[in-house]
């Protein structure tokens, strides 16, 4: 069953309101921005698939838990889940890593696709797309269709902060996929932007405001 999981845990929530403040310098917000997305893993890799393996401790032979099963790939959505990627790979250190290039037209809201770059084996491996922002759902829903377009099936989608009409778009057209979300806020306003959000996340970890 897909799962849609918003974040309670006390130090996630410390770190979201910290990015909230319009003060935060491009310095800090990177490194939280990367803290968080490493939080965030603990909680969606919760369903991954462990095995009983026979080892010897120095005193005995034993039964331990691993993984078990596919492999994991990281896709961050350019630019803004670039900012996510080492924090999660603090996490899943033998993670290979995809990209996928979609910007927003400030006009129309609608994402336009500029690149796409995947390992060659994602289809038989447990994807996490991620992006701190899920506003309209344009761009995560997007990159989703692209990703099943290549074969890809285990998807999950983390975002840091989310809109509620975003996560109801991706509800509807990606019904199969698990959505981990740090903080669901109120609403978008009349440009796009998430209320009360963070601004713009790639130009808060880039520096480019
Ligand atoms: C931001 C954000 C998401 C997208 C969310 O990227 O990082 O990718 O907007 O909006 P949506 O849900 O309405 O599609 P942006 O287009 O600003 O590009 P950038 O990451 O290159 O700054
Ligand atoms: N993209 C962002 O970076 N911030 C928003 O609030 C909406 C889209």
């Amino acid at each position: 069953m897909p799962e849609i999981k918003v974040m309670d845990h006390p130090l996630i929530l410390h770190k979201i309101g910290i990015i909230r403040k319009k003060e935060t310098g491009s310095k800090e917000f990177r490194e939280l921005i990367g803290e968080i997305a490493m939080l965030m893993t603990f909680e969606a890799t919760r369903k991954l698939e462990l095995e009983d393996v026979e080892i010897e401790t120095p005193i005995t032979k034993t039964k331990v838990k691993q993984l078990k099963g596919k492999k994991v790939a990281i896709v961050p959505i350019l630019r803004a889940g670039l900012g996510m990627v080492d924090g999660m790979l603090t996490m899943i250190p033998a993670a290979k890593i995809g990209h996928i290039g979609l910007y927003r037209d400030p006009k129309t809201l609608e994402p336009v696709e500029y690149y796409c770059k995947l390992p060659e084996d994602c289809a038989n491996r447990e994807i996490y797309v991620v992006d701190p922002m899920l506003a309209t759902g344009g761009s995560s829903s997007a990159a989703i269709s692209m990703l099943k377009n290549k074969g890809v099936k285990n998807i999950h989608f983390m975002c840091i902060i989310a809109a509620p009409e975003g996560l109801e778009r991706l509800k509807k057209e990606h019904p199969d996929i698990d959505i981990y979300i740090g903080g669901l806020d109120e609403k978008l306003n009349e440009n796009g932007y998430i209320v009360p959000g963070l601004g713009d996340a790639g130009d808060r970890i880039f520096g480019t405001l």
